[in-house]
């Protein structure tokens, strides 16, 4: 009896040993330690598997750890993948610390959350073998930067991965799309650092919950949201807080989508009908984007978060149809993927307001579309043809590819078709020989398909020709009808002379091959000189086709008939306000002729300047009517407008805006005299802030830079608020002979012009920053560029500032002792005086360009906060809502009169196209309807 009871003793004993040496007992000793073994959990038995929310398998294998929210301290153990048989791994919720240990190997973790504790790293083999991994939680630990280890791919069963603000660095991994991950219903990426595109191997992806929000790089996640189309299954998506771009997909397959936040994105484009008609939907946020087209009508149960104004709209109200010409110019950004620099300033409902960059209106028509230099991408739309009021297509210096559509021939007024520059190819399509096409510097225009991707003959998916016809056009058909329209465009060279016809005769001549097309293209100088630079391109590229083209580069040769009908006043109606010239309305008197104060019935005040005669040649004439269209058209908040004109005989009149407080140099020079109170050094930081803005702008027009050449404090103009304005620009240009007139006029301007410029009149931007370098001293100093007052050796601002700024005591004294001169101001006064000295260095190439000047000047303004009234533009009284031509037709019903012409009856003919060329490079009309540069 004894001895069985000892036989059954010692079994227990053993069993009871066998039992508490369960293989993975170590490792859970381990694990209680480095949890600073916790009271709360109980963890006291030997027996691991006896433990509170552990569970083991028949063997005594550890298979479940739950011990989430429970308020735990210290870390894991570094053997914890020793546990091989464990399935499910839970500590969520807790304050463990310290890096993760590696969890490679663990074949059978279905489950692992880690989520909100204080992991300090995740280990680059923490995924290592891991296949049976279904669900992984990381969300909220500050871990050390890393990426999302490749190794995870062995987790082909994976349904949820969540790493919500984990510090997940560099691009979105290209892996957890359908191939690698066919289960994944759940990827919650939000609140990190991801940044680049959703790649397209994502598409197609079945899952349902998608979080992307939030990516706190300054790079963030960008590219298109075209991904989202074929991801059928999602029901939650969470994208907001990132740069994503372009229009928003067809949402027809989204039947189950519930939760749309897109909010906070640089989204284009129109909301699609296939979104707003999804009957799943719950929640749908659009808030700050570029959305455009009509606001959309979702139903009332969506709860929608769309705030007013935050989105470019056409009109506030949800459903109502946008303008035909808005719908119409969406239809044609559709192609180059709605950019987003126009979803920014295309607000409204009407394209012809100045904000609508690149169009260009007469009357409501839209008459001009440039987008040359854009950087656009896309193919060029067919829908242009629905403008049908377009004369001038310009599409020049981007990157389109596809072919030219046929349909562009169907514009009953087109003049002008640039699409130089681009990567267009196919047939040219025939087009009416009034219709002047440059196809230049497209490398495989004429050839019947674009190169080939991969050697294969086949169009890669998705390039821009697939599936139109427009390509298989009869390349020979075109060609004889192409030759056609080069006599064509020969004649229209007519004007270049004998020169011309020359260089293409030679050219043809001495390539005995056949040739590509050689591509003429005449580049009107800025200069005002009259010659003509002719370049004659493209000879060495052999098309395989005998056609042959030439192609006149668009001129502004229609400029003056097109834009400038409007802004022709009559000078009955300037001598009237002007009160006959008399002169108690003079203003001041410039280098081009006499300003005279008008006052319209209603009180809005403007300036008319009147040209000496003899400043302008009759020979001027053309070339003064394309100038004043070009002129009226730069608009800017820092350039004085130019309103209109007016040519009667020899009287050459031009319109301005009044600016009530005159010149500058009033206030720098002459403030004694005028009973005015010097200028604050903030007013003076403020003024040299606008001018260079306007400049900065001035010079950014076009691809060839507008040039001021004149700039000085006479020439800067203020408002009653004194905010400053730039006068005059582009007058040069209007003298007879620019070099005899810069002679002229050298000895009054002198202290202003940069040195190569006096030497050699050779004209850059670079010769305006150097006249700003002189007005910053000026602004400085209180003294003049040339002061004959002064001795000899300091008659000459530059020279003598430069000398002054050699130590504190001297440049202390350089500076307008009516400035109040605390220390802030000192060293404000500091900066501007070293970008003095660099805008007015002696080597143009060492000048910086005016937006330096622009950023430099904005941060030391912005230290003084300077008050911003609500909308400036109303202080100078004139209703900017209110067309020239409106405000003409009030005063013309105001006085009776009928001798006002609106029409262009004053306009030559078409045959002035020699006497224009000299003007402007194609391109130009552009600036027309910039944007404001603030
Ligand atoms: C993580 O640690 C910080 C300080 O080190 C503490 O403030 C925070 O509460 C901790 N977070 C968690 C989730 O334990
Ligand atoms: C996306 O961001 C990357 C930088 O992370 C940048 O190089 C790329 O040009 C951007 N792409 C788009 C479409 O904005
Ligand atoms: C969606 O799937 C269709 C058919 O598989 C494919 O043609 C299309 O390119 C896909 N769209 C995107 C945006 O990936
Ligand atoms: C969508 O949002 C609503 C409201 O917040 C919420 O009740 C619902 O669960 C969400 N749907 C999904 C699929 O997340
Ligand atoms: C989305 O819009 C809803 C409804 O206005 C709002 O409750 C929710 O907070 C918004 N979500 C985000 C991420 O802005
Ligand atoms: C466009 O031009 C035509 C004729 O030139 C004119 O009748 C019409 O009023 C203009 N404006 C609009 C918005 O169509």
């Amino acid at each position: 009896m004894a001895s069985r009871m000892l036989l059954f003793a010692v079994f227990s004993v053993l069993a009871s040993v066998g039992h508490s040496q369960s293989p993975d007992a170590a490792v859970m000793q381990d694990l209680k330690k480095s949890l600073n073994s916790p009271t709360q959990l109980g963890w006291v038995d030997p027996d691991p598997c006896k433990w509170k929310a552990v569970q083991c398998s028949g063997d005594n294998r550890v298979t479940r750890i739950q011990i989430g929210n429970q308020n735990l301290e210290g870390s894991l153990p570094s053997n914890l993948n020793k546990l091989t048989s464990l399935q499910v791994f839970e500590v969520m919720k807790n304050q463990l610390t310290g890096p993760l240990p590696s969890f490679a190997g663990l074949s059978s973790l279905q489950t692992v959350s880690l989520s909100n504790n204080n992991f300090s790293s995740i280990p680059s083999d923490f995924f290592d073998g891991m296949n049976s991994l279904q669900d992984v939680y990381l969300d909220y630990n500050p871990f050390a930067s890393w990426v999302v280890p490749e190794s995870i791919k062995g987790a082909s069963t994976l349904r949820t991965f969540s790493a919500t603000g984990t510090n997940l660095v560099g691009v979105f991994p290209g892996f957890f799309g359908p191939d690698t991950f066919p289960s994944l219903v759940s990827l919650h990426l939000a609140l990190n650092y991801l940044e680049g595109p959703v790649p397209p191997t994502f598409s197609g992806s079945a899952i349902q919950s998608l979080w992307l929000n939030g990516q706190k790089s300054s790079a963030r996640l960008n590219g298109s949201v075209d991904f989202l189309q074929n991801m059928t299954q999602l029901t939650q998506v969470w994208l907001h807080g990132n740069f994503f771009s372009g229009p928003l997909p067809d949402f027809t397959g989204l039947t189950q989508l519930q939760n749309l936040s897109l909010r906070d994105n640089s989204l284009t484009g129109p909301v699609p009908d296939s979104l707003v008609g999804l009957t799943s939907l719950v929640m749908v946020n659009l808030t700050n984007n570029k959305l455009q087209g009509k606001t959309p009508s979702f139903s009332d149960k969506v709860l929608l978060d769309m705030r007013a104004g935050s989105n470019s709209f056409c009109l506030p109200d949800p459903g109502v149809k946008c303008d035909p010409r808005v719908d119409t110019l969406l239809n044609v950004v559709k192609d180059v993927n709605y950019p987003f620099q126009f979803a920014e300033v295309w607000i409204g409902n009407d394209p012809c307001t100045s904000s609508w960059k690149g169009i260009t209106c007469n009357n409501g028509n839209i008459t001009v579309v440039n987008f040359h230099g854009k950087g656009l991408r896309g193919t060029i739309s067919p829908n242009f043809s629905q403008i049908t009021t377009l004369q001038r297509l310009i599409l020049s210096k981007n990157f389109l590819t596809g072919v030219i559509p046929t349909e562009l021939t169907n514009l009953p007024d087109l003049t002008v078709l640039d699409v130089s520059d681009n990567q267009i190819y196919g047939p040219v399509p025939i087009f009416k020989s009034s219709v002047s096409v440059n196809t230049s510097a497209n490398l495989n225009i004429g050839k019947n398909a674009p190169p080939p991707p991969q050697g294969g003959s086949g169009n890669s998916p998705g390039s821009p020709s697939d599936g139109d016809g427009r390509l298989n056009g009869s390349g020979k058909k075109s060609t004889g009808l192409v030759l056609g329209s080069v006599i064509g465009g020969v004649c229209a060279l007519v004007f270049a002379g004998a020169l011309l016809f020359c260089l293409y005769r030679t050219k043809r001549k001495r390539s005995g091959k056949v040739q590509s097309p050689p591509t003429v293209v005449i580049h009107p100088r800025d200069s005002g000189e009259d010659a003509v630079k002719i370049t004659i391109a493209g000879s060495s590229i052999n098309g395989g086709m005998s056609e042959t083209r030439s192609h006149v580069s668009s001129g502004p040769t229609d400029i003056h008939i097109v834009e400038a009908g409007n802004m022709v006043i009559s000078i009955q109606v300037l001598k009237n306000v002007t009160n006959n010239f008399s002169e108690q309305n003079i203003l001041g008197r410039g280098g081009f002729g006499t300003v005279y104060k008008g006052e319209l019935h209603d009180g809005t005040k403007i300036a008319v300047k009147r040209m000496e005669s003899g400043v302008m040649s009759e020979k001027g004439l053309d070339e003064f009517k394309s100038e004043i269209a070009v002129l009226t058209k730069v608009r800017h908040r820092h350039l004085v407008e130019l309103l209109g004109y007016c040519l009667d005989g020899n009287e050459r009149l031009l319109v301005y805006e009044y600016m009530p407080q005159g010149t500058l140099s009033r206030f720098l020079f002459n403030w004694k005299e005028e009973g005015l109170k010097p200028l604050e050094w903030t007013k003076r930081l403020a003024i040299a802030l606008d001018v260079a803005r306007g400049v900065e702008y001035l010079h950014g027009l076009a691809q060839q830079s507008f040039i001021h050449r004149d700039l000085k404090p006479s020439n800067i103009l203020l408002g009653d608020d004194m905010k400053a304005k730039v006068a005059d620009f582009g007058l040069v240009r209007l003298a007879p002979d620019g070099k005899a007139s810069i002679a002229t006029r050298l000895a009054g301007t002198f202290g202003y012009l940069a040195p190569e410029y006096a030497v050699t009149g050779r004209v850059s931007t670079k010769i305006d920053v150097f006249s700003f370098g002189v007005i910053l001293m000026e602004l400085i100093t209180g003294r003049k560029a040339l002061d004959e007052s002064f001795p000899d050796d300091s008659q000459h601002l530059v020279p003598w500032f430069r000398r002054m700024l050699i130590n504190k005591d001297s440049f202390r004294k350089s500076i307008d002792p009516t400035i109040d001169l605390d220390e802030e101001t000192l060293s404000s006064i500091s900066t501007v005086a070293e970008l003095a000295g660099h805008c007015s260095a002696r080597e143009p190439q060492q000048r910086p360009d005016m937006s330096h000047s622009v950023n430099v000047l904005s941060s030391l303004a912005e230290l003084w906060k300077p008050s911003e009234p609500a909308d400036p533009d109303d202080l100078y009284g004139i209703d900017y809502d209110m067309t020239l031509p409106q405000a003409v037709k009030k005063w013309q019903a105001l006085e009776g009169m009928t001798s006002i012409d609106g029409s262009s009856s004053y306009l030559g003919s078409n045959d002035n196209t020699q006497t224009s060329i000299p003007t402007r490079p194609s391109g130009f009309a552009d600036s027309f309807t910039s944007a404001d540069g603030r």
